[in-house]
């Protein structure tokens, strides 16, 4: 099926109509694990203070066995490492050590349920906690309060969003849709063939910068989709959802994303601003897809070729799928928003931002390999390439997307320092990657 330029994998995707929901096949699971947590809040801590890597490994058990996701395991994985390089600063009390794991393990088995009891019951959960936590010891340094502080957003974030009554079935959708290499968008198309299976009309707006992108949002939801640029999504789209998005008036928005590590607090400032616009975040998921970094595909290309050919898991385009319906169904749909105390995304910003791109990332071409063909010129979203003689030229903004060092078919182009040493990455679904929007765009910026 072919709409609005992007090829719908209607028929790969999955009939969740003769699907068991796997959330609700293992409501006791989850509901045992949270009065469990209920319960220890107040013995764990003390009893396993010396072993809190452990406890967080097992505790993640039950969350492996019923999300049954790859991209829940490697966020609470990556995490997992995080911890362990702060954990040991939280001085107070061994009950903050844990208060975020018991957070973000309530809100993640009750999210998608679409009961209210149980988000009552996880909200409760985490309520405790940090009680008991503030009863242990009153944080007296800026890790502990970090601990205290995240537990208690990914808290409130939970009870705004599954406490409240679902909306109605929604019956249009309005999708953002940023991707440099096409990743993006292929998770935006199955997402999108799910949607439309379950009868919602959806518009999907290409984003390329913000100064030319004022698409008409009257659908009667929101969906935003990034790849994640260093913890965040990139500079361009956080931009505009600060600034140029139109007020939400309520209506339920989702957050969409591809990463191959793992998003962190990537979900955080757009969140934030969905929510200050007037939008209703029901959710966010994220699934793993290739790496487009140069820079880490180090080792001969075959062995990324073969990597590459493993993603995205079928197991994550379920549940993928059984987001879209959810979400279609005006419910809580995919992950829940999860704090934590750490500060990657910090870093982020620091080395990706609209004033130290052009500073840091040099775009430039090798003479001996260019055949000056122009495909760079004409993919750059930001304008920053330029034709030149006997090779094109880069002056502008630029925000690290990378489409000039993966689409150069000569593998010419590369950001000074950054790039040189390993495989560009060439697109799985490269007609999502180029299509014909990138050079209309161009000319209209141009022209
Ligand atoms: C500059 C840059 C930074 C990235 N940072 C992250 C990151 O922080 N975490 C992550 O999991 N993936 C990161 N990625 C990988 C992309 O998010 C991932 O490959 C994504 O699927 C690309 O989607 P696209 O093809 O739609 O652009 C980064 C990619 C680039 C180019
Ligand atoms: S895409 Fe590559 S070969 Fe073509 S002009 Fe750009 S650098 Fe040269
Ligand atoms: S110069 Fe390259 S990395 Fe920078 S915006 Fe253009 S295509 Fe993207």
């Amino acid at each position: 099926m072919r709409r609005w330029g992007i090829e719908l994998a209607s028929s790969s995707t999955v009939n969740l109509t003769t699907r068991p929901d796997a959330g609700r096949r293992f409501l006791l699971v989850r509901l045992i694990t949270l009065v469990l947590l209920g319960l220890v809040s107040w013995p764990i801590p003390y009893l396993f203070s010396d072993y809190w890597g452990v406890v967080w490994a097992l505790a993640l058990a039950p969350l492996v066995i019923t999300t049954r996701s790859g991209s829940v395991t490697a966020e609470m994985g990556t995490l997992l490492i995080v911890w362990w390089a702060f954990g040991d600063r939280v001085s107070a009390s061994p009950a903050i050590y844990y208060c975020p794991l018991a957070a973000a393990l309530s809100v993640w088995l009750t999210h998608d349920l679409g009961s209210r009891a149980a988000s009552l019951l996880s909200t409760a959960v985490i309520g405790a906690w940090i009680c008991r936590s503030i009863d242990h010891g009153v944080p007296v340094n800026l890790t502990g309060v970090a601990f205290l502080g995240c537990s208690a957003l990914t808290m409130l974030v939970h009870a705004a969003t599954s406490l409240r009554r679902p909306f109605a079935p929604v019956r249009s959708v309005d999708v953002i849709a940023a991707s440099h290499t096409g990743n993006t968008l292929h998770l935006v198309s199955r997402f999108a063939a799910e949607l439309i299976e379950a009868g919602v009309q959806v518009r999907i707006h290409r984003f390329f910068d913000p100064t030319c992108f004022t698409p008409a949002l009257d659908g009667d939801a929101l969906v935003v989709a990034f790849p994640m640029i260093g913890w965040k999504p990139p500079w361009p789209l956080d931009h505009y959802l600060r600034t140029n998005l139109p007020a939400g008036k309520g209506k339920p928005a989702f957050l969409l994303s591809t990463c191959a590590g793992g998003p962190e607090n990537g979900f955080v400032l757009p969140w934030l601003w969905l929510w200050l616009k007037g939008y209703r975040v029901m959710g966010r998921l994220w699934v793993i897809y290739p790496v487009n970094v140069a820079t880490f595909r180090i080792g001969p290309a075959r062995l990324w070729r073969w990597l590459d050919s493993l993603l995205p898991r079928e197991s994550e385009m379920e549940i993928t799928a059984r987001s879209a319906r959810s979400f279609a169904a005006g419910k809580t749909a995919g992950f829940p928003l999860v704090v934590w105390p750490f500060p990657l995304v910090l870093i982020g910003w620091l080395l990706d931002n609209r004033w130290i791109d052009p500073l840091l990332y040099r775009p430039y071409a090798w003479r001996k390999r260019c055949t000056n063909c122009g495909l760079c010129v004409e993919t750059c979203p930001m304008g920053r390439l330029h034709r030149g003689d006997p090779v094109p030229v880069a002056a502008g903004e630029c925000e690290l997307c990378m489409r000039c060092v993966n689409l150069c078919p000569q593998n010419a182009l590369h950001l000074f320092c950054w790039t040189e040493y390993g495989q560009p990455y060439r697109p799985k679904w490269p007609e999502l990657a180029a299509v014909r929007e990138d050079v209309l765009h161009r000319s209209t910026k141009t022209g």
